[in-house]
Order: structure tokens, then sequence, then C-alpha cells
């Protein structure tokens, strides 16, 4: 749809973990998807705001209930303060792109989000509710389609977006993906921090760790394959600071994901026309922030050569890649196609 002086357009990356927005007039900004309320009188006289989103959030945790209201990918279910979570983050990216929401004759907000590639129609519909009042006209569309649309990879190509909650998958034809052009699985950033946790547990039970140490850890050491060096960690056992050596545990946690990924990727080439193929098969793009695992490039090409060898490469800004995509979405989208897709 064309843009006017009094429309901004912007794509949002709404994830478990991370959300990014990119607007037409040029602003980009990221967020940690977490947002508090101050529990008691003690807290609220201390943090003197009535709510806390982001980084600013987590930091302040012990004195807030504390709210990451995505999982998988989607609104958490059963919650009303969840959904209200998931508003105030759209709020605040919203207005950190410089637009004034209490301004009468504020500009319209025409707004593309990313969502799983297999959101269930009820969650779709929980997002939609929660836009209201946030933006003008939204269109919801797979995250990986958004990753696409961005890099124009929009013909012969695989793009794989592991995320926090989800990996998503997406083959681009040429034409708007369809479900069987698109899966969505569990296995991503947050299952590998579980299976490490636990690992490490298994392991050094003496050790006092938390699942954002864990974070932490996977974030800095993270790979696949052969270790290039060990990966040794600080840890408090009954409060001693001792180092503990926890490469076995690391490769493990991370490579827990390969098989689901590697299979539904084996999946969905054999179902593309077979004089594309080798095409598709050549064009696996890997973005959100788990695809920065070290040496997953590589063991995504070893299991592509089961199939006579293909290419997979990681997306230069993984950040901000769903976003962009989705601005350039929105700019791009006629009136016609923004009724037919918004439904
Ligand atoms: N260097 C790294 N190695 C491994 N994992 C990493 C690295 N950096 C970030 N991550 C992980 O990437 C995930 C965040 O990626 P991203 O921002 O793409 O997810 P998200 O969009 O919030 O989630 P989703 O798309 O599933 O809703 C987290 O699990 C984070 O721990
Ligand atoms: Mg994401």
């Amino acid at each position: 749809m064309e843009e006017t002086n009094d429309t901004l357009c912007v794509g949002i990356d709404l994830g478990t973990s991370r959300s990014s927005i990119s607007a037409s007039n040029g602003e980009r900004h990221v967020i940690d998807s977490y947002v508090g309320w101050p529990v008691d009188m003690v807290a609220r006289k201390l943090i003197q705001k009535p709510i806390l989103v982001g980084r600013e959030a987590l930091d302040s945790r012990s004195m807030l209930d504390l709210r990451r209201p995505m999982e998988r990918g989607l609104i958490k279910d059963g919650s009303k303060k969840d959904e209200e979570a998931v508003q105030e983050i759209l709020r605040h990216l919203i207005t950190q792109t410089g637009l004034k929401q209490k301004n009468k004759t504020r500009s319209k907000v025409r707004a593309v989000v990313g969502v799983p590639a297999e959101a269930f129609r009820n969650s779709k519909q929980r997002l939609r509710s929660a836009m209201e009042g946030v933006a003008d006209s939204v269109m919801l569309v797979s995250e990986p389609f958004a990753v696409a649309y961005g890099l124009e990879a929009l013909l012969h190509a695989l793009i794989i977006d592991i995320g926090a909650g989800t990996a998503d998958f997406c083959v681009m034809q040429g034409r708007y993906p369809t479900e069987e052009d698109q899966r969505t699985l569990p296995n991503a950033g947050d299952s590998i921090d579980e299976q490490l946790l636990k690992l490490v547990r298994e392991h050094h039970p003496e050790a006092q760790t938390s699942i954002h140490m864990i974070r932490e850890w996977k974030e800095k050491w993270s790979f696949v394959g052969e270790a290039k060096q060990p990966v040794l960690v600080s840890v408090p056992v009954k409060g001693k600071a001792t180092d503990l050596d926890i490469t076995a545990e690391m490769r493990a946690a991370c490579e827990s994901i390969l098989a689901p990924v590697c299979e539904t990727m084996l999946d969905l080439l054999t179902r593309v026309e077979p004089e594309y193929q080798a095409k598709v098969r050549n064009n696996v793009i890997l973005a959100g922030g788990t695809s920065l695992i070290v040496g997953l490039s590589q063991a995504i090409e070893n299991a592509l050569a089961e199939l006579g060898g293909g290419h997979a490469t990681v997306v230069k800004d993984p950040v901000f890649a769903g976003s962009d995509g989705g601005l350039a979405i929105a700019q791009d989208a006629s009136s016609s196609d923004w009724e037919k897709l918004s439904l």
C-alpha cells in the first residue's frame, strides 16, 4: 500500500525472547520480550513506574510480577495478564519509533506482524485483539515468510528461522506460501536451554545454576560438531566459585535440535517439484538467534549431502531480518493484498 505522510508502516517480529520493529521512518529497535508490574507498595515506591518493559523489567525481576508472555511463539494460554503484556510490548515498540500515541492527530499505523508458521487460528485471534488500539491495520504473516520477503529470496529458497520458542520453516516457490510449504517445530533456543540445564544438574548436582546463567553460557559458547575449545564456566558450589568443564553438555544440548530440524528440512525438500529441488537445496537460509550456533550451517550441509549436496547460509542481521521483511511487506502490499491477507 502506498505510504503517505500520515501513515507509518511497521514490521514487527514478536519473538518469544526478543521483539524487534522496523519502521518506514527509518527507526529500528529491539527489546527483550519481558514485561513486569511492581508486586507491592515497596516495589512501587522503588520503581516509580506502573510497568517496566524489556531489559529494565528483567533486571528488576525480584520486585516485579515478571511475564515473558510468548511461549513457543504464541501468547501463553489462559492468562489475561499475558495478553496485556503482549500489548505493552507492542505499544512500547511502536512508541520507540517516535510515534506519539496520545496525540489525537497521530499517524495511522499499518503493521505487519510475524507469527510462527503454524500459528493456530485461535492464537491469531488473540494476537489480533492485542493489536487493537496499538495499530490501525494489521496483517499477520508467517515469520520465515517475512524473512524471505526482506531478503528477496522469493523463488527456490528454503528459510529456516530458529528462534527461542520455535523453529519455523518455509519453502519459497515464487508465490505466497501455503500451509504445505511451511512447518513449525518446538525445537529451538528454549529447548536447548532446558536440555543444558538438565544435563549440567545431572552431571554436577552440587553446582548452583539458574536458567539465566545457562542461557548466557549457551549464547557465548554454543556449538555443534567437534569442539574447538573446552567450555569452562565458573559456578558457585556451596557458595565457593568453582570452574566446571561443560563441553560435552553444551554439545549434546545444542545437537538436540539437529535431528528434528534436519528431518523436517529433508521432508520439505522432497515435496518440492523434482526439477527445482537442487536449486532449493543450494539456497537454504538460516535466520533467528539460534542460527548463530557455531557449526550449524555445516551440520545442515552434512544433512543435505544425503540428498546430493546443498548450501546453507546464515543471514547477516538475524535480529532485524524478520522485522525488516515485515516492513517491506507493509510497504509493498496493495489495498487488495492488504484485505486478502489480513483476514
Ligand atoms: N550465539 C548464540 N548461540 C546460540 N543461541 C543463541 C545465540 N545468540 C542468541 N541465541 C538464542 O537465540 C534465541 C533468540 O533468537 P530470536 O530473537 O530469533 O528468537 P525469538 O524471535 O525471540 O523467538 P521465536 O521466533 O521462537 O518466537 C534465544 O534462545 C537465544 O538464547
Ligand atoms: Mg523469531
